[in-house]
């Protein structure tokens, strides 16, 4: 069999390959997910464009959808993020081999230009033999905004022009719009009405999502994964927990017990990060602009502080904001010498990346890919990982397969839900019910050797639940 697909090199499939043996062994759920739906395939016929950060972890949702009947075409989120030989897996398959491709269109390689980037997820959305996509699953939201940028932009018959005011991440999205456009005038259009509906993974994506809906502006329904308990209470604080001290060691070496380090924000991911860093042996300050947040931080123990007051003392600083300008060029204009500087948010504007840039004679070294050296004319330096997108992802290779079997699952479960049931969707923004969280959990417990207490009939009806479940009332928080 032969397909389109791009990706760094093939021969790296069967390091690839042994890499997604051993993550099927640490993500329970998804296992659990492909037995149970073996016979029945839920997801025939759907056309799935996915677009998350292409890792190991990824090629075994891939494999998953794929097992259930779906066909694929995938993309990283970021330009990064890929896992080369996990990309180079999926495309040759489990059965496959260079000559005789068996696996799915895959569109990634660590390292992409914007202009790329922006292409591989053009490539997603365009599937050959005219039918479109009819399924998305995104994270961070950019598939989802290409559609509907594209195709508010071809109903108004052009693409604005690029400003002094546009990133440049969007005059590239611009340009690609642009060039889509030139060749088939109605190609959004088109794609947008054969989508049943997007499943989104995070924070950022999720927040893009129910703006749309509340303009009225959302296109299909969209099952929120992120706010899942068993993604985001897991995922965004015990990945990063693991995978943000993954990335400073790969990146730096620098040993971080006694090190002072900011972590800004104090959401999931931050309470994740700023109790890794702890972990280590930092010293942890806190910022925050919710006062609940911020009060929990401090119960935690940790110092909360303003950024401009800790500025030029601290010798780390990581953003988890999902917000942007949270670093300023300013700011790091005032950081001690060799100061680390990183974010692990969704998008790259956490550190004003840009404006660190137009600092009058400042100099870029690469220290080596992903790593970077700013030196501003004083002669003092800072250090900053993965160009400010997120580091755990650039600089290392993301959560590992465990939580992300959690996510993962969700993720299966609400592309079923949503390709199955379209009808009982309307263009809004859901979360999946209580007791599919519930089941996500309970496929994890076993490889953990959990053993969970079961309530009698009567303790049962003392608490007004189900023996079975869902345990806890939706406004329960965890
Ligand atoms: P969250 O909403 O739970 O937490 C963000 C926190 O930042 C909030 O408490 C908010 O009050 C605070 N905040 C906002 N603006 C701030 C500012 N200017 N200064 C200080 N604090 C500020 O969101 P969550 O789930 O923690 O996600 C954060 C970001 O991380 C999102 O962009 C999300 O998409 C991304 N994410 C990244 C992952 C990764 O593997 N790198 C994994 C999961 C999420």
């Amino acid at each position: 069999m032969s397909f389109d697909y791009k990706v760094a090199d093939l021969s790296l499939a069967e390091a690839g390959r042994h890499q997604l043996r051993l993550a099927e062994h640490e993500m329970p759920g998804l296992m659990a997910i492909r037995e149970e739906y073996a016979a029945s395939q839920p997801l025939k016929g759907a056309r799935i464009a996915g677009s998350l950060h292409m890792t190991v972890q990824t090629a075994v949702l891939i494999e998953t959808l794929t097992a259930l009947g779906a066909e694929v075409r995938w993309a990283s989120c970021n330009i990064y993020s890929t896992q080369d030989e996990a990309a180079a897996a999926v495309v040759v398959g489990p059965k496959g081999s260079a000559d005789d491709l068996q696996g799915v269109p895959v569109f990634a390689w660590k390292g992409e230009t914007l202009p790329e980037y922006w292409w591989c997820t053009d490539q997603i959305l365009t599937w050959p033999g005219g039918e479109g996509p009819n399924m998305i699953l995104d994270d961070g939201g950019d598939a989802t905004m290409l559609v509907h940028k594209g195709r508010e932009w071809e109903q108004a018959g052009q693409v604005p022009p690029t400003t002094d005011e546009d990133s440049e991440e969007f005059g590239v999205f611009k340009e690609l719009v642009r060039q889509t456009l030139a060749t088939d005038p109605q190609k959004w259009t088109t794609v947008a009405a054969g989508i049943k509906g997007v499943t989104e993974e995070t924070t950022t994506g999720v927040h893009r999502l129910y703006q749309l809906a509340e303009a009225g502006e959302l296109l299909f329904p969209a099952i929120n994964v992120n706010d899942a308990v068993t993604k985001s209470k897991f995922d965004n604080t015990y990945g990063c927990r693991h995978s943000l001290i993954d990335g400073l060691n790969r990146a730096t070496d620098v040993l971080i017990g006694g090190k002072v380090a900011v972590v800004a924000g104090y959401g999931d991911v931050g309470k994740g990060c700023a109790e890794s860093l702890r972990g280590q042996g930092a010293r942890v300050i806190v910022t925050e602009i919710d006062p609940i947040c911020a009060l929990q931080a401090a119960m935690e123990g940790f110092q909360v502080a303003r950024l401009e007051d800790v500025v030029e003392t601290a010798d780390i600083f990581i953003t988890t904001t999902g917000c942007y300008d949270v670093i300023t060029a300013e700011h790091m204009t005032k950081m001690k010498n060799k100061a680390i500087v990183a974010n692990i948010g969704h998008f790259d504007n956490e550190i004003d990346m840009a404006g660190l840039g137009r600092v009058p004679g400042i100099q870029k070294t690469e220290i080596k890919p992903q790593v970077h050296e700013w030196t501003f004319t004083s002669g003092s330096s800072i250090i900053v990982l993965s160009e400010g997108r997120l580091m755990n992802l650039g600089n290392a290779t993301g959560h590992p397969s465990f939580v992300m079997s959690n996510s993962f699952s969700n993720q299966t479960i609400a592309q079923i839900e949503l390709f199955t049931k379209t009808g009982d969707y309307a263009k809004q923004v859901y979360t999946l019910p209580k007791h599919l969280d519930e089941k996500v959990a309970r496929l994890h417990l076993d490889a953990l050797g959990v053993r969970l207490t079961e309530l009698t009939k009567g303790q049962a009806e003392y608490l007004g639940v189900d023996v079975a479940g869902p345990y806890k009332p939706e406004h329960y928080r965890y």
